[in-house]
């Protein structure tokens, strides 16, 4: 049977965190996923923490992720925000995956908005698009809210109808037409990687209704959803899916690049009208 992580555990990263931020209750955590990190430079008077020195919080092993928790101003408003995340990849199981959200909701946190880097598997996307999150399909069956349930959370059982937060994407899509371009909005595969998919792979993937593939982010969604957080979520298409492309890594960096200045606006034009 394997362990339930305590609620001790979530707590002591908290009250670290709650110190270091002087008491504050961030209402909006954001997490930047590969090659988004740079957006972390634009949060005003910041409070850096690096995760390794959080008591309890998990390390990130990943070159492209930071590994810093940044608090600070966007747009006018007070955000947590991650830079650098976790995968199962990385060796974690799903229930350790649960800490930066269940930290979150601890110190306050009520919407996330969780960025990943993810390959385009529906014919109309390409390099370059942002997509709109809806619903993620994730066939690994594993859960992060696996193990004893912690009432401090969530209910035992708890609905997944809908918690990509419909008004957030709405908000989302207004924002970009704002700006002048418009977003992508479809359904995020769960891939565990840590290598690409098969061409094959994806082939199913499309025929179940997958729009954008990538390694990260239905973790947290989950288990946002399980403490009634907001969820919005925001995918960078990187690449063409591997049944596209001979190498999907190829020019990832390099989309991530060109799109990150339009990414950023998005982001603070979407927290400024939160
Ligand atoms: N597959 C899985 N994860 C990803 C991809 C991809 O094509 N691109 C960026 N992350």
């Amino acid at each position: 049977m394997m362990q339930t992580i305590p609620l001790e555990r979530y707590e002591k990263s908290a009250s670290y965190i709650r110190e270091k931020i002087g008491g504050a209750v961030p209402e909006t955590a954001v997490i930047l996923g590969t090659c988004l990190g740079p957006l972390a430079e634009e949060i005003e008077e910041p409070v850096v923490i690096d995760y390794t020195d959080i008591p309890g919080f998990l390390v990130s092993t990943v070159a492209s992720h930071a590994g810093k928790l940044i608090y600070g101003m966007l747009s006018g408003k007070r955000i947590l925000c991650m830079s650098g995340r976790f995968h199962y990849y990385e060796g974690y199981d799903f229930n350790e995956l649960s800490i930066p959200i269940r930290v979150f909701h601890l110190l306050g946190v009520k919407q996330v908005i969780l960025t990943n880097a993810a390959g385009a598997i529906n014919y109309n996307y390409k390099p370059g698009d942002i997509c709109v999150i809806k619903d993620h399909i994730n066939l690994c069956g594993a859960s992060p809210c696996r193990g004893q349930n912690l009432e401090e959370f969530g209910e035992r059982f708890y609905s997944v109808n809908g918690m990509y937060d419909q008004k957030l994407r709405e908000l989302a899509k207004s924002c970009a037409v704002k700006l002048g371009f418009s977003l992508q909005e479809g359904n995020y595969f769960f891939a565990p990687g840590p290598h690409y998919e098969t061409p094959a792979e994806i082939r199913a993937m499309r025929l179940l209704g997958g729009d954008m593939v990538g390694m990260s982010t239905v973790t947290e969604a989950l288990t946002a959803a399980h403490c009634g957080m907001k969820v919005l979520c925001l995918s960078l298409a990187t690449n063409l899916s591997a049944d596209r492309t001979a190498d999907p890594d190829e020019g990832i960096d390099k989309v991530s690049q060109m799109v990150s200045g339009r990414f950023g606006a998005l982001l603070r034009e979407i927290v400024r009208q939160l």
